[in-house]
């Protein structure tokens, strides 16, 4: 094995000679030297004998390794449930979202009741000073270490007289290791840095958070690579101007990642949001392009008002817009409502909106989708306190979505019926 390998900044792939561009991702002068770790530790001439290599019998484990699995509670109930039951002993978990959104302040809320370690390379110590102060926590819960390096946070978590439950690493962009080489932020110190606060985390016991910045794609900046390396993977995400927070498991090794946990930003940082605080609908009159539906976030069903805007179109190609589904799911749904019900929307623009700010992917959504669209498109209304739930398929069927139960008893608590079709050509009749 070589011990000296090029890996690309860009994509994170691996070379054994050099290039002006990455074979891979085809970016210019990327490729920089890195020691192969590979060859630290294993391989290599240092071998050892088969007396010192240790085979643990699972059966004899049992009792005595209370200690691995002990699972601790961040003392927020929503986020306890996004993880399963709570933070396991000597996990990582890469806490991902965009810049903004509150990243920072969920896991200085959690800090501030359980009480670890701050590692912050993006703030000065005053700004998180004053973070902790507007959060109204205690001060006291705070280690505060100012670095980007990663040798500091190794020194720091495992030399620490009192092993630190929780670690925090704020963020991961902006970390260095000394031994590898590319810019912070590069795949290559991404990696390196993640694969070894990984090896810090089971060694000392700490949970370690991982903050991690998205790209504008969604992507966790450094792709699936960091996914794989860690025990959790989160999602927080909401509309910066809109003070809803929904947190999501996108990977779990120690529970369901169905779960979500919601929160809404105020003035004192981020406060849980009960199931009933939910409801995204606003006003009760009854307008034209406008319906209700309950859609499942995990285990909870979320009231949601979906809007569209059908208006004549003057441009050459009619215009298409979706706010809060997928464009493609979105065009799909229009080209069922052109064909099943006869609406000419080759002629007129489409706007169709979530409101509230979230995203929705439950396919539940649709027929409030088609709903919404006939509706604007006729100038007419359903009957009042209606809900439109159901998935379409391409011949305007309407199908059973899953947690059919969960989401008439959400609705029929808030005094709303289910409006109940079996084809969208049954909108015709009101
Ligand atoms: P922050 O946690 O810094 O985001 P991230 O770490 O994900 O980049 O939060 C940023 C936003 O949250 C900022 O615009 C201010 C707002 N905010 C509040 O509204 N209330 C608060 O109590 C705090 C601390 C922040
Ligand atoms: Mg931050």
């Amino acid at each position: 094995m070589k011990e000296l390998i090029f890996v690309c900044n860009n994509c994170g792939n691996e070379f054994t000679k050099w290039a002006g561009q990455c074979l891979d991702c085809g970016e210019w002068n990327s490729l920089r030297e890195v020691k192969n770790l590979k060859m630290v530790g294993g391989g290599g001439k240092k071998r050892v004998k088969r007396s010192e290599i240790k085979v643990i019998n699972l059966g004899s484990v049992g009792r005595n390794s209370k200690k691995v699995n002990q699972v601790f509670s961040t003392e927020i109930s929503e986020f306890d449930r996004v993880l399963g039951k709570g933070i396991v002993r000597g996990s990582v978990m890469l806490f991902s979202g965009e810049p903004g959104v509150g990243k920072s302040t969920l896991l200085t809320q959690v800090l501030g009741r359980v009480g670890g370690l701050y590692v912050t390379g993006e703030e000065s110590l005053e700004q998180v000073r004053l973070r902790v102060k507007r959060l109204g926590l205690d001060e006291k819960n705070f280690d505060i270490l100012v670095s980007n390096s990663l040798h500091e946070v190794e020194e720091v978590v495992g030399k620490a007289k009192d092993i630190y439950k929780i670690v925090v690493i704020d963020s991961i962009q902006v970390l260095m290791s000394d031994e590898t080489g590319g810019v912070p932020g590069s795949m290559s110190q991404l990696r390196d840095c993640t694969f070894k606060l990984v090896g810090l985390a089971k060694k000392t016991g700490s949970a370690i958070f991982i903050v991690g910045h998205v790209t504008k794609e969604g992507n966790i900046a450094g792709p699936k690579l960091l996914e794989h390396m860690v025990d959790v993977v989160l999602h927080f995400e909401g509309e910066k101007s809109g003070e809803l927070r929904i947190l999501r498991t996108i990977k779990n090794r120690f529970g369901s990642s169905e779960e979500v946990g919601v929160f809404k930003m105020g003035e004192k940082g981020l406060r849980q949001v009960r199931s009933d605080e939910i409801n995204l609908v606003n006003g009760v009159e009854v307008v034209a392009g406008r319906t209700v539906t309950v859609v499942m976030e995990g285990s909870r069903p979320m009231i949601v008002e979906i809007q569209a805007l059908v208006t004549e179109s003057f441009a050459p190609m009619p215009k298409r817009g979706f706010v809060g589904i997928d464009y493609n799911r979105g065009q799909i749904l229009v080209a069922v409502a052109q064909k099943c019900l006869g609406l000419p929307l080759y002629k007129n623009d489409v706007f169709v909106s979530v409101m509230g700010g979230i995203k929705v992917a439950d396919t539940g959504v649709d027929l409030a989708v088609i709903g919404a669209i006939y509706t604007s498109y006729k100038n007419k209304v359903l009957p009042a306190k209606s809900v439109l739930v159901g998935e379409v398929s391409l011949v305007g069927e309407v199908r059973k979505v899953r947690l059919m139960d969960r989401r008439m008893k959400e609705i029929s608590g808030l005094g709303r019926k289910m409006f109940k079709i079996k084809n969208i050509k049954e909108l015709r009749r009101i």
